[in-house]
């Protein structure tokens, strides 16, 4: 038997080509899994109503981990379209699949290296290893929204809220409300991982990104939980900084940063911005954790017009399976990935079109693969 069991979805469009790529690297590592395949994607919901059926969740549920490739999701409408006529009766509504495992699993913590790999001609600067940690399940992603909001909901918020009396007379239909849920679990949590993170790898500071100035009592909870965590972890110093002021930072001195710690949306927004000073999609990995499983993703979409080709870079879903193996902790397989794709960038002999090249995603796959061995 194998030592590791991987649930392996690739998805759709370049999510196929990409995980056909991490494929090569991991066997030219020597690693020792047993993969098991699982249908999600859009065929899945034209097909069959699902884009995540119920076999592949019981089937993720007998494995150690998932590495995912892609998925194609598209607005309601144009879903209600495609999917096959005999279906229509049936009232099937999509969904992504993505968010739907983040929640069965509860898979509360999305990390994001952002590594500028030096000889990158993609990289803002050469200097920049920022590891971002963000809630994945909570905040203004929660889905506790209205709309309508119906006239008791606003009354009952006004009793309470004196700052709601102003909203109090608009009708219903004219007010939304989307509201932001923290709860001291996952802020607790989220932190200790991003300091813990931080004492494993040497990482002298931890940034916490909120704006508890304006929104006091959620960025409050965050920001209180932070510096009760930090005064756990002597030697590594706990910053502090508004969303909007760290975007500006972010442009300016990026290489000063080392761990990023946030909320969902905040976390997001930062995510994006620090994957594209090292490179952008193409060598944006991600890993979804949770307590008991996780999953691996680049996070890029499904690409569809370079679906098949095998064209894109596949740096992004290899730098995920690198992931996956510090999780499974195989440390010194993830060494090896990491220096063999820092070679094949800093050679700058076989690169995607993206970086200016044109060799293909089985190319880079097979050099860096050249490396490991
Ligand atoms: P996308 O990430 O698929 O592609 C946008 C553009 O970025 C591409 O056209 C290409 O120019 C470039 N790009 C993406 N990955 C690349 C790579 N590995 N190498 C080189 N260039 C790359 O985003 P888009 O076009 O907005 O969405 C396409 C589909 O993917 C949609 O159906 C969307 O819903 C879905 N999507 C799925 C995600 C997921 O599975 N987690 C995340 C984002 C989008
Ligand atoms: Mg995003």
């Amino acid at each position: 038997m194998a030592k590791h069991k991987i649930a392996w979805l690739p998805g759709d469009g370049i999510g196929i080509d990409v995980l056909n790529a991490a494929k090569i690297i991991l066997d030219a590592l020597g690693f020792d899994a047993e993969y098991v395949p699982g249908d999600v994607g859009w065929e899945f919901w034209c097909n069959e109503g699902n884009p995540l059926p119920d076999r592949t969740i019981e089937m993720m549920k007998t494995t150690h981990c998932c590495l995912f490739g892609a998925i194609t999701s598209k607005p309601s409408e144009e879903a209600a379209r495609e999917l096959a006529p005999h279906l229509w009766p049936q009232g099937f509504v999509y969904f992504s699949p993505i968010v739907k495992i983040r929640q069965l699993f509860k898979l509360h913590t999305n990390m994001r290296p952002c590594k500028a790999f030096k000889g990158n001609p993609l990289n803002f600067r050469d200097d920049i290893d920022i590891v971002v940690f963000r809630e994945n399940t909570e905040g203004l992603y929660s889905g506790v929204e209205l709309h309508p909001v119906p006239r008791e909901v606003m009354r009952f918020l006004a009793d309470y809220q004196p700052k709601a009396r102003r909203f109090i007379h608009e009708s219903p239909d004219d007010l939304a409300i989307s509201v932001r849920v923290y709860t001291r679990k996952a802020c607790r949590s989220i932190v200790t991982q991003a300091f813990e993170y931080a004492k494993k790898h040497n990482r002298p500071n931890v940034t916490v990104v909120e704006k508890p100035n304006v929104l006091r009592e959620t960025g409050g909870l965050l920001l209180s939980e932070a510096r009760k965590t930090a005064s756990q972890f002597p030697g590594i110093e706990l910053w502090e900084t508004n969303i909007d002021a760290m975007c500006m930072w972010l442009v300016k001195n990026p290489q000063i940063y080392s761990v990023l710690c946030a909320g969902n949306m905040f976390g997001d927004i930062i995510s994006d911005l620090s994957a594209q000073l090292v490179g952008g999609l193409g060598f944006a990995s991600s890993a979804n954790i949770g307590d008991d499983y996780a999953l691996f993703e680049p996070t890029h979409g499904s690409a569809p017009k370079y679906a098949g080709m095998n064209k894109v870079n596949p740096m992004a879903a290899i730098l995920s399976a690198k992931l996956m193996l510090e999780y499974l902790k195989e440390d010194e397989k993830a060494q090896v990935l990491e220096n063999a794709v820092g070679r094949v960038i800093a050679e700058g002999k076989v690169r995607t079109y993206d970086m200016g090249g044109g060799a293909s995603t089985t190319d880079v796959a097979e050099e860096v693969a050249r490396f490991c061995r």
